[in-house]
């Protein structure tokens, strides 16, 4: 069971598109996959089909119930999800007073019984606050999406320094997994620029695989379908499978 968080604190640059799109191809692999959604905007779990008022991921911070009791179906096969809700937006005030509240999301996570899953993707809000902390100190693989159609290099180097932060105090074998090109429009002199901004300074932690621009992709969770239930014949779903077979390798 590998665990992957899907970070970067800045809005809008393609995180849950991520986490959704890449948790549906592995899932089609036939890898079983677990989607947990610690955003409080909960556009995963509205995405992968669960109402907004299902129990989730903030009971598994502030309960003792049964890991299990909070994933649910998603609709896509292999794939299942532990949906957010509203009140992680107050997860801080919540846990306040209480002890290791870094750690409690890898706490929880350890009683999954690891037969049961090949993945755990972690969807994380725009914040590096206490709730992506949780997802970097569960997790063994960062995963860190980058937009290339506007300027978003600045923030990685904030994203950096707590990673390194979080190796040093709270999970020393998380791994930098890679950057992932997304919203790539190569017709843009931009959009070249920044793929090559970011493999001067991080070479091969750049994926080779990227997700192109595309409007199928953008409409995908009006339908509450990820692209390969959506358009499965389409260049986007084809670049989600590229992504799959080239991060089952790059995990291995
Ligand atoms: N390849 C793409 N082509 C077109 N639109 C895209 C693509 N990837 C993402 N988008 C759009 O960009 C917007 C932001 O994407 P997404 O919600 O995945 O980002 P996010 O990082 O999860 O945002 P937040 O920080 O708010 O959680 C969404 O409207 C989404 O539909
Ligand atoms: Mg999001």
């Amino acid at each position: 069971m590998k665990i992957i968080a899907v970070a970067n604190q800045k809005g809008g640059c393609a995180k849950t598109t991520t986490v959704v799109n890449l948790a549906a191809a592995l899932a089609d692999t036939g890898l079983k996959v677990l989607v947990v959604d610690l955003d409080p905007q909960a556009n995963a779990s509205q995405w992968l089909g669960m109402q907004a008022d299902s129990k989730g991921s903030f009971e598994a911070f502030t309960t003792k119930d049964d890991i299990n009791t909070l994933i649910f179906d998603s609709g896509v096969k292999n794939l299942k999800i532990m949906p957010a809700s509203r009140e992680l937006a107050y997860l801080e005030k919540v846990l306040a007073g209480e002890l290791a509240t870094e750690s409690r999301l890898k706490r929880r996570l350890a009683s999954l019984k690891s037969a049961d899953w090949d993945f755990v993707l972690i969807d994380t809000p725009p914040t590096l606050g206490l709730i992506t902390l949780n997802a970097l100190n569960a997790a063994n693989e960062l995963l860190v999406p980058v937009t290339t159609h506007v300027m978003t290099l600045s923030g990685v180097a904030q994203l950096m320094k707590t990673f390194e932060e979080v190796r040093e105090l709270l999970n020393p074998d998380l791994n930098l997994l890679g950057f992932l090109p997304s919203r790539v429009d190569l017709r843009t002199r931009h959009a070249q620029d920044i793929l090559g901004a970011l493999t001067d300074s991080f070479g091969e932690k750049v994926f080779k695989a990227m997700i192109h621009e595309s409007i199928r992709l953008a409409e995908a969770p009006s339908f509450q379908q990820s692209i390969l239930q959506y358009k499965p014949s389409s260049s986007s779903s084809d670049d989600y499978r590229t992504l799959a077979l080239e991060l089952i390798q790059r995990t291995q």
